[in-house]
């Protein structure tokens, strides 16, 4: 019981650590992004003979800005000079904590569902994790294959497009709906992050060691750092909001319960993606002279639009409410209790009995009771999530009559 309770606060703390951090992260990026898209090339003299690519002016919180981009290098920098990669770092690191105090510690209840593909909690933890490397060393074999080529961009685009379409699919028929949404989110997180901590990070040392060092250097040879940071934080910038779009939905279960939950994973992400391109264009000053790119963001919010339209509850088979129903079978009380046998017969039956099957849990047979105790406990002591709302008007008393019994 202590166990549990400290579990839960550590999922606390940790999402609230992750969250924090994400924010820290993503707003610099997108700041960046910004920053970048806004930068103007100076005219002055004396600008372009400090090497100035490009500047702007913002005014924000009561002073003035004048951020300036150097390109490859500046000849000198004065001042301490600030890195940005602990934001992406600790939202990778809180991310992956959390990841293991909810999902690969609790592998059986959270990670696996049984229907779906009955491994052993080692099996699958090995498998979850390899979709973060495997992901990554696509992409990055990719973007390394196709990245600076004609069309580059957009090679690399379509082809993400197809592996993480295809990694949905894989993680929905392996893993519980839930988890598999969290997979592909932290999956495409992860490749996130090790853009930072193999390619952006890496290169912008060279420069710096480059040009503090007293022997002249190649700036042919530098450029090609700033050129693969850049790439690389772009790709970023699209991965944000499909990654964030994974990463809350797996708490919407009318989404991920659905049969065809992959597809509406990726149509969201892609929507997503599009969103972002939108927003990327309208920030900047080069798009904003040759028109309004709202057509990006008008198809992000037309594929919403559709999967709203294909899940009403007219076409959705997957959690159409039904009526509750009165219970098919009785359960048979040989091996669990009578007392909880009834409890569960009036409670969860009309959920979880012969006909319906909420997240493929069937509560109708002593046996089928007996198999997911330990699931039944977690919902209906630890967490109180079952019954759902409690529709079924449960009682506290109840409640204590299956956690006597249910107690690991
Ligand atoms: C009104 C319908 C309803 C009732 C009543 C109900 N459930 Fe559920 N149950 C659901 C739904 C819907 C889900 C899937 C929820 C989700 O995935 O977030 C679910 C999921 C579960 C799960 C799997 C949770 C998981 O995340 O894997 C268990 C175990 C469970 N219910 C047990 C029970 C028990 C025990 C009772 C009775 C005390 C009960 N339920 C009553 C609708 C119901």
């Amino acid at each position: 019981m202590m166990e549990v309770y400290l579990l839960e606060w550590a999922n606390l703390l940790l999402r609230w650590v992750h969250v924090i951090t994400a924010i820290a992260w993503v707003g610099s990026s997108f700041y960046f992004v910004f920053l970048d898209n806004n930068l103007l090339r100076p005219t002055s003299p004396d600008l372009l003979e400090k090497g100035v690519d490009g500047a702007m002016w913002a005014v924000h919180g009561g002073g003035f800005y004048n951020p300036q981009k150097y390109m490859i290098a500046p000849k000198v920098i004065h001042s301490k000079l600030h890195w940005f990669y602990w934001e992406s770092y600790s939202t990778w690191l809180s991310g992956f904590a959390l990841f293991t105090v909810l999902y690969l510690y609790n592998a059986s209840t959270y990670l696996i569902d049984k229907s779906l593909m009955n491994w052993s909690p080692g099996a699958a933890v090995g498998v979850a994790l390899s979709f973060l490397v495997v992901f990554w060393m696509i992409y990055d074999a990719v973007c390394q294959l196709f990245g600076f080529r004609k069309n580059g961009e957009l090679i690399v685009g379509v082809l993400m497009l197809a592996v993480i379409t295809f990694a949905s699919w894989l993680a929905c028929h392996w893993f519980a709906g839930r988890a598999a949404f969290l997979l592909v989110g932290a999956m495409v997180a992860t490749a996130m992050s090790a853009n930072v901590f193999f390619w952006i990070i890496p290169g912008q040392r060279k420069v710096v060691a480059a040009m503090t060092s007293d022997k002249p250097y190649d700036t042919k040879a530098m450029a090609i750092h700033g050129k693969r940071g850049k790439q690389r934080s772009v790709h970023n910038t699209y991965f944000t909001l499909p990654v964030i779009f994974a990463m809350l939905s797996n708490h919407y279960s009318f989404i991920y319960t659905h049969p065809q939950n992959w597809v509406i994973l990726v149509l969201m992400m892609f929507a997503g993606a599009a969103i972002r391109q939108y927003f990327v264009m309208r920030h900047g000053y080069k798009h904003g002279r040759s028109g309004n790119p709202w057509p990006y963001a008008a198809v992000g919010v037309a594929v919403i639009v559709g999967v709203i339209v294909w899940l009403g509850p007219r076409s959705s088979a997957a959690i159409a409410p039904t009526a509750p129903t009165a219970p098919s079978t009785t359960v048979a009380a040989d091996t669990v209790p009578t007392a909880v046998a009834k409890i569960i017969d009036q409670r969860c039956l009309m959920c979880h009995g012969a006909q319906v099957q909420m997240k493929n849990v069937r509560l109708d047979t002593a046996e089928n009771i007996q198999k997911n105790k330990a699931m039944v406990y977690q919902q209906v002591v630890v967490t109180q999530q079952m019954p759902m709302n409690n529709s079924t008007g449960i009682t506290p008393e109840e409640r204590q009559i299956i956690a006597d019994w249910a107690k690991p």
